[in-house]
């Protein structure tokens, strides 16, 4: 993918700190228990941050990005951002695509556009079409529908929607993982380019610790039963995450390394359940 040489309306904001404090999420079982989704969260992401979240299925990823996101509420405890003044403006790209079917690319981007204007027309910062076209690598592909297109492409689209609404808060839940593996590295690599462009504070939920490592600024580690975060590693990385960083074994030894936190995580909570 190319990206615009000259996106002058990108990155001109001075980024959102998000903080998470003591969030417990709780949730009712019908049978009248209840079951501990979330586990006293303590999260504090700098703005402009790629903070990826890794943990075993049912860790409470998908519910830690929701209460971030505001579409579901924390049973205590709060996420606080800092704009340093600035509005705002959070969006989600989910793992499933979310698109219009009866609408082209271009038009289902348009949606996210749509949203936008109703959100007071922002003067500054605002990603227009063709840009957004541009830096999703979908500019010849904008007349298509969604049933035209794979996985891959429409997962750029849903993408582009997400941008179209000029978030500095970006949340992903695992928006590559129903991809080939071959289509998920492009991606992985044209979204470091996006977000480096975007400045916009990324939270990026994965079960894939690989992914984690080659996006991501630090890698938050949780484990399940209770929900929690057990650890957070900073990633070393070159300046440019390439094919070749994809592929080192630098990445591949702190993929293992996050690994052993996980298997050695979970051993706990089984020990614990056991005794
Ligand atoms: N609305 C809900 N009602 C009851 N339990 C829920 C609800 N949402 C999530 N859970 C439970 O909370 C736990 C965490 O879910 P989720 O955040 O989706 O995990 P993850 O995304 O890490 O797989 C799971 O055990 C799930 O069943
Ligand atoms: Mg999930």
């Amino acid at each position: 993918m190319s990206v615009a040489a000259e996106t002058e309306s990108l990155g001109t904001r001075a980024g959102v700190a998000i903080a998470a404090k003591s969030v417990n999420r709780v949730f009712d079982s019908p049978d009248g228990a209840t079951f501990t989704a979330l586990n006293d969260v303590q999260l504090d992401v700098k703005a402009g941050e790629f903070v990826a979240v890794v943990g075993p299925s049912g860790c409470g990823k998908t519910t830690l990005l929701r209460i971030v996101m505001g579409l579901e509420k924390a049973s205590s405890g709060d996420v606080t951002f800092d704009a340093s003044g600035d509005e705002v403006i959070r969006s989600f790209v989910f793992q499933q695509s979310s698109l219009l079917p009866w609408r082209t690319v271009k038009d289902n981007i348009a949606f996210g556009l749509e949203l936008q204007c109703r959100r007071d027309q922002r003067a500054t910062g605002t990603l227009r079409m063709e840009e957004l076209l541009e830096l999703t690598g979908l500019t010849s592909f904008q007349d298509y529908y969604p049933s035209q297109l794979s996985g891959g492409m429409q997962q750029r689209v849903n993408l582009a929607r997400a941008l179209a609404i000029d978030p500095n808060v970006l949340l992903m839940d695992e928006p590559f993982s129903a991809l080939d593996a071959m289509t998920k590295e492009h991606l992985q690599r044209e979204l470091t380019v996006i977000a480096s462009h975007l400045r916009a504070t990324v939270l990026f939920v994965t079960h894939d610790i690989r992914e984690a490592v080659f996006l991501a600024d630090r890698v938050v580690v949780m484990a399940t039963d209770p929900g929690r975060i057990v650890e957070t590693v900073t990633v070393d990385a070159p300046d440019t995450r390439d094919e070749e960083f994809q592929r080192s074994p630098e990445l591949a030894s702190q993929a293992r390394e996050i690994w052993a936190m996980l298997g050695h995580a979970q051993r706990s909570t089984d020990d614990g359940q056991t005794s």
